[in-house]
């Protein structure tokens, strides 16, 4: 019996490393970096779906967001209500947090990804209903392709 105790007190520290190991395998959550205009509602509720997906969120309010997009090559005609960074990439809009998972996973030679204006049934500006929109690919060119149909349910 006495044989036992080792390997007891053995798995007993074993059971107790194992939250560190997995803490040290498992790679911090992306950091989104969010431009928004104080008082737009629903960039909020974006920024409450990244969370809840489990992105990291630094969000800053300015006046106007354009200069933003401007300085990281997405043409405005693709611009929305916000405009994110995340892995080098551009975010501009209501882009499912699923797309954006899927972009850093497949890390395309891309500017990023749009979602312009302000589709319907998109990630905080849930309305249901809504008929299917398009997220775009942004070339770094700025010419843009399907990336996905999102069909709000
Ligand atoms: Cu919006
Ligand atoms: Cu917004």
């Amino acid at each position: 019996m006495r044989r036992r105790l080792p390997i007891a007190g053995l798995l007993a520290s074993l059971l107790w490393m194992a939250p560190l190991a997995s803490a040290q395998e498992t790679a911090p959550a992306p950091l989104v970096k969010v431009w928004k205009t104080p008082t737009c509602g629903c960039c909020g509720k974006w920024v409450r779906h990244m969370e809840a997906a489990g992105f990291r969120i630094e969000s800053t309010d300015v006046d106007n967001v354009d200069p933003v997009k401007t300085a990281n090559g997405l043409p405005l005609k693709l611009a929305s209500c916000h405009t994110a960074l995340v892995g080098g990439y551009v975010v501009e809009g209501h882009v499912p947090a699923a797309d954006v998972r899927r972009l850093l996973r497949e890390k395309p030679a891309i500017l990023g990804l749009a979602a312009p204006g302000m589709p319907a049934g998109s990630p905080g500006m849930d309305v249901p209903g809504s008929p299917p929109y398009e997220v775009l690919a942004v070339a770094k060119d700025g010419s843009t392709s399907v990336w996905s149909v999102q069909r709000p349910k």
